[in-house]
């Protein structure tokens, strides 16, 4: 479990374990565009202000990871707390 954070609004979110990112905001009003979902396509691609980010994917290059980018359906938190850029 770790919180997501949204930077415009301030709503914060506990991510349980079994929930990816992208599943469990939608489920509380909060959309990120998806495709895949399985960290191939890029589509779901948030970018990330505060937080250490677990990537899970093999799409994004390490320039774009160096930005703070992560694909949300498959990547997670490392640390508690994540604060998305949306
Ligand atoms: Fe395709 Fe996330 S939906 S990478």
């Amino acid at each position: 479990v770790f919180d997501v954070t949204i930077k415009s609004t301030g709503a914060t979110f506990k991510i349980p374990g079994d929930k990816t990112v992208t599943a469990f905001l939608e489920e509380n009003g909060v959309k990120i565009a998806t495709s895949c979902e399985q960290g191939m396509c890029g589509t779901c691609k948030t970018r990330v202000v505060d937080g250490e980010i677990d990537h899970r994917d093999k799409r994004l290059s390490a320039a774009q990871r160096g930005e703070g980018y992560f694909l949300p359906c498959v990547s997670r938190a490392k640390g508690d707390r994540l604060v998305l850029d949306l």
